[in-house]
């Protein structure tokens, strides 16, 4: 069974460091909002859901000490740990889905005193969390249903168990699937720069038995061409209204070769990653790391000191490109024109 990626503990949140795996399966105590969003940013939590799962207790976090007597003094203050919160990963719309949700959540109750706020807090993170592993659940069945037995699937960096509360997205369809009794085989990227792929998928996904290969980013073509891919899975961080998404660089380049190649291609995310204010994924703001991330590899350097990186960390991907989106709630499918996509249900 694998290790929780999130766990709320003795009053502190345990964050699964993933920036540790495969080597060490250590967990960081988080007991206030900043430890939450130093891991959060440096990606000792990360995939959208749990990026969001965690900010939700961040923001208990930063306001169970408070010694606020009034509603407006309490909520200056939980209004600070949102905002640093918020500034950790610009690109995960869940990310921000929860923060507003606890600030919603806040705001309705303004006439209880901060000690029933406080404890309202704390359950509707905990519920957030619970909700997440039901998301995933849901998101598994729906989409188990596009597999077929012998399928071989690719896909890219990490929308599995380590990015989510619950079984994952992408990954969470794969292990509904094997629980089906179908047989697959994963395709696994690396998924540079920070190697969520060869790090974290291809750990998850042998811990669950599945036949796991690891490629290189660019192998993607010849496998494609080979005919050895049937169908490609990937993640979300971010859904635009008209089909649009963002998710981890690379993933743009996939769909692409896959339509060239006729390969069905599929986004797996739960509900809460549609972002209905953005009309197209031209309005996502896409994540830039350090250079850091390109010229390391395990603290290594590998290219020549003092050269010019460019590290944008997600890439958009148009609605033509997509065959579906599965999520929670049913599979949609955007239409040519990428208009009424959320109506659309099928
Ligand atoms: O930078 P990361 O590792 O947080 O990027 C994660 C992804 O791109 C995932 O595909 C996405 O968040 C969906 S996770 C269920």
């Amino acid at each position: 069974m694998l290790p929780k990626t999130l766990e709320w503990k003795d009053d502190r949140l345990m964050i699964l460091d993933q920036t540790k795996l495969p080597h060490q399966v250590t967990y960081i105590q988080c007991s206030d909002h900043r430890d939450v969003a130093e891991a959060i940013k440096s990606m000792r939590v990360r995939g959208a859901p749990a990026i969001g799962v965690a900010a939700a207790f961040g923001l208990y976090l930063g306001s169970v000490d408070s010694e606020a007597k009034s509603y407006r003094d309490f909520f200056k203050e939980f209004a600070e740990a949102e905002k640093e919160l918020s500034l950790t990963r610009p690109t995960a719309r869940n990310l921000f889905w929860a923060l507003e949700r606890m600030k919603n959540l806040l705001e309705k109750n303004r006439d209880e005193p901060p000690e029933k706020l406080k404890m309202l807090l704390l359950r509707e993170a905990k519920m957030i969390l619970r909700e997440d592993q039901d998301l995933c659940r849901k998101i598994g069945e729906n989409g188990a249903a596009l597999i077929e037995d012998g399928d071989r699937i690719l896909t890219h960096c990490n929308a599995g168990s380590l990015a989510t509360a619950g079984i994952g997205t992408a990954l969470g369809i794969i292990y509904t699937a094997l629980d089906e009794g179908k047989k697959v085989k994963v395709y696994a990227d690396e998924t540079r720069p920070a190697l969520q792929g060869a790090r974290l998928t291809v750990w998850e996904l042998i811990q669950a038995g599945v036949d796991t290969t690891l490629v290189c980013d660019s192998a993607a073509g010849i496998l494609m061409r080979g005919k050895m891919i049937d169908i490609v899975l990937v993640g979300a961080d971010r859904i635009a209204a008209n089909g649009d998404f963002a998710n981890k660089i690379g993933t743009y380049n996939l769909a692409i070769l896959a339509k060239e190649h006729g390969i069905p291609f599929f986004v797996a995310a739960p509900y809460s990653t549609i972002d209905p204010a953005l009309n197209s994924g031209n309005d996502i703001q896409i994540e830039e790391r350090e250079a850091r991330e390109v010229t390391h590899i395990s603290g290594q350097r590998i290219a020549p000191d003092g050269v010019t990186v460019y590290n944008p960390v997600f890439d958009v991907t148009p609605h033509q490109y997509v065959d579906g989106i599965i999520t929670d709630q049913g599979l949609f499918k955007p239409n040519s024109e990428g208009k009424n996509f959320l109506d659309r249900e099928v």
